[in-house]
């Protein structure tokens, strides 16, 4: 049976030509210690990850590449944000939407810091005004934070007005760009972005293992981890230079070859067509889905653009449950549940049976979108009866 891959919010695949390419070629000629060493393989495998680094930056137009770290995924890079720059008692704006990558650190200064935090909702249309977000900025607001789109329904938030009103306001703008990265255009500087947080598995077209946060030049953090840099060992602080300040530990090089290839295919591509790829099927799944009886489908409508992220549930019928069919039964490989953002689920209103989720990436064809919603309805239509 044919895989019809729609869970590539969590993780994109396949991934493009050349990526496992780089990895084995990493693997089986260099992958010695990068900036551990003067040899000829160490120096190539630093020479790779110097590659992914500027590769990177230019994509999201980073001037200076030695301010990209990177880490294993996004909530590495959120939780190195969010704790090493809140301290005790300071006021966090964030969003109602947000995932547990950002909640979860959150709460947990809370607990810990004092930290207050407010929660932005969206309007009754369901969409977020830049506008709610600088009146919920107060004198003691250092950081405001929001996911760039919603993993559970797609809603791409202002990001830009965001920024902007935190930077009136002087707070500092992290930006979770997990739903996003590789395809909506993000450029840090023009966008008002202190701080980046993306992974390299999604919307990049890396492996799994990789991802990282940008922090503009003049913004310090405590890190979180200390240890080996390669770099002025003799100190017994943490060094001050970038990106070694917060990269203790070997990196991961096989990944970041293989995450180079795909931030490569993604700017040969082109952010912009890939995005206007997966919009066209997101539009053709949310129309079609509801058409179908008992479907609901959550989220705006087809009049606001949205990342390829669908989230629906039939009436009657386990969010899990159909989930498990479309992929025992269909070959049809989505995500059912809270999606770790419960969050989310109560603004969407499906706090009390979570939703089954279909994301797409840029592999994805009509035909997939039409096998979906063949068996969604056959499987609404099995369980009517
Ligand atoms: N955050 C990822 C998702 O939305 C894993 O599925």
């Amino acid at each position: 049976m044919r895989i019809v891959y729609l869970d590539n919010a969590a993780s994109s695949w396949p991934k493009p030509p050349g990526v496992k390419e780089a990895m084995m070629e990493a693997i089986d000629a260099y992958a010695a210690n990068p900036g551990r060493g003067g040899h000829a393989l160490a120096m190539k495998a630093s020479k790779t990850v110097f590659r992914a680094r500027m590769q990177v930056a230019r994509l999201f137009g980073i001037k200076n590449p030695n301010d990209l770290f990177f880490y294993l995924n996004a909530t590495q890079a959120l939780n190195q944000a969010i704790k090493g720059f809140v301290q005790k008692g300071d006021h966090v704006v964030t969003s109602s939407i947000e995932h547990n990558s950002v909640r979860r650190p959150l709460e947990y200064l809370r607990r810990t810091k004092q930290v207050e935090i407010t929660y932005v909702e969206p309007r009754e249309d369901g969409l977020f005004y830049a506008e709610d977000f600088a009146a919920a900025i107060r004198p003691d607001t250092r950081l405001v934070v929001v996911s760039h789109a919603s993993n559970l329904t797609g809603l791409i938030l202002p990001i830009k007005e965001i920024g902007a009103a935190a930077k009136e306001r002087g707070a500092v703008f992290l930006v979770d760009a997990s739903q996003t990265a590789g395809i909506l255009p993000i450029d840090v500087e023009a966008m008002n972005i202190d701080m980046l947080a993306f992974p390299g598995h999604k919307g990049l077209y890396g492996p799994q293992g990789t991802g990282g946060l940008y922090v503009r030049h003049d913004l310090d953090l405590e890190p979180l981890i200390h240890g080996g840099t390669g770099s002025q060992s003799e100190a017994v602080d943490q060094p001050s230079a970038r990106p070694d300040r917060f990269e203790s530990g070997t990196v991961n090089t096989v990944g970041l070859a293989g995450l180079l290839a795909g931030v490569t295919f993604v700017m040969e591509k082109g952010v912009a067509q890939i995005h206007a790829h997966e919009w066209a099927l997101t539009k053709k799944a949310i129309l079609s889905l509801r058409e179908l009886a008992g479907v609901e489908v959550y989220g705006p409508g087809v009049e606001v653009e949205r990342v390829g992220v669908v989230s629906f549930n039939i009436a009657g019928v386990d969010a899990s449950e159909v989930s498990f069919i479309l992929d025992q039964q269909y070959g049809i490989a989505t995500r059912a549940g809270y999606h770790c953002t419960p969050l989310g689920h109560r603004t969407a209103g499906t706090e009390a049976r979570g939703a089954v989720r279909a994301s797409f990436g840029i592999f994805n064809t009509e035909e997939d979108v039409e096998l979906l919603v063949q068996a969604v309805d056959e499987i609404g239509a099995a369980f009517r009866v």
